[in-house]
Parts: structure tokens; sequence; C-alpha cells
């Protein structure tokens, strides 16, 4: 199954969401590949922002290898599922959609965990907001590992 993380600039929540979910689906020895994007084109090619990495590093996982890429519609055609870190995110992937079976893509990743549409905030005005986001990205990704498994 191929996965897709998505946020705004993909420096900050969607790095993060795809280092936690390949690890759990390593060990869980599930077939999975995961990868990220932004609905921005800010800062393609860059490294994952250094306060991730950081914070990835503190449990146990190296994103530093990743690069922002932004999210394309032919996106649709690569994955099996798209999970958005925020609601805007959402309405910017879901615009894109050129069919329902690309919008049945589509969750807010917050909803399986939080059994309502909550958003992961954006860390990045925020230096103390990124343990918080792996927390509730670590949560979110136990229950997309119990759902989609
Ligand atoms: P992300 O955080 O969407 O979690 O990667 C952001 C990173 C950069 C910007 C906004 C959000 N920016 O405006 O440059």
């Amino acid at each position: 199954m191929k996965i897709l993380m998505v946020c705004l600039g993909n420096i900050c929540r969607s790095p993060l969401a795809e280092g936690i979910l390949q690890a759990k689906a390593n060990d869980q020895d599930l077939e999975w590949q995961v990868a990220s994007a932004g609905t921005g084109a800010y800062h393609v090619g860059e490294a994952p922002d250094i306060r991730s990495q950081k914070v990835a590093l503190a449990h146990g996982l190296d994103i530093s290898a990743q690069r922002a890429q932004q999210f394309k519609r032919k996106d649709f055609e690569s994955y099996d599922l798209v999970f958005a870190m925020d609601q805007s995110n959402y309405q910017n992937i879901l615009a894109l959609a050129r069919n329902e079976q690309d919008r049945q893509k589509v969750h807010l990743i917050l909803e399986l965990s939080k059994g309502k549409k909550e958003d992961v905030p954006d860390p990045y005005w925020n230096d103390n907001g990124f343990e918080h986001v792996y927390q509730l990205l670590d949560k979110a990704s136990d229950s997309i590992i119990q759902r989609f498994s």
C-alpha cells in the first residue's frame, strides 16, 4: 500500500508523519511505502525543518534524508491513501481530486485517533509545538495501522 502524508510546507508536520508511520509499518512487517508532500511549493527540495529533525531523533527516527515536494494531481494515481494534517490542506487536496475515487482516498489524519475533525497544529511559528505534533502523529499512526492493515 502507498500512503502520502500532506501538510502545507512539507517541512514540519508531514515529514514527521512519514517517518513515524513508515517506522511503525516496518516494525510490523507491513509492505507500506509512506511518503509526504506539501500543498505549497515554498520549500520544495529542502530537508525537514531542523526542529522536526530534532524531535524525530529524540524518538529514534532519522528523517534527515527526506526532501520536500509539492502535492500534484497525479499523486492520486500513485497513492492509495492521502492524509491531510489540517482542514485547509484537506480542502486544497480535494480541490485537485478528479473524481469520487480520488476523493475517497483523502482523510483528515486525526479523525481516526480523535473521533472528530481536529487539526494537527502548524508548529512552524512555535518552537515548543513539535513534541506535541509528534505525540499526535504517533497516536494517529497507531490508528491508521489498526484501521488499514
Ligand atoms: P508544515 O509547516 O506545513 O507543517 O511543513 C509550515 C512550514 C512552512 C510554512 C508554513 C507551514 N511557511 O509558510 O513557510
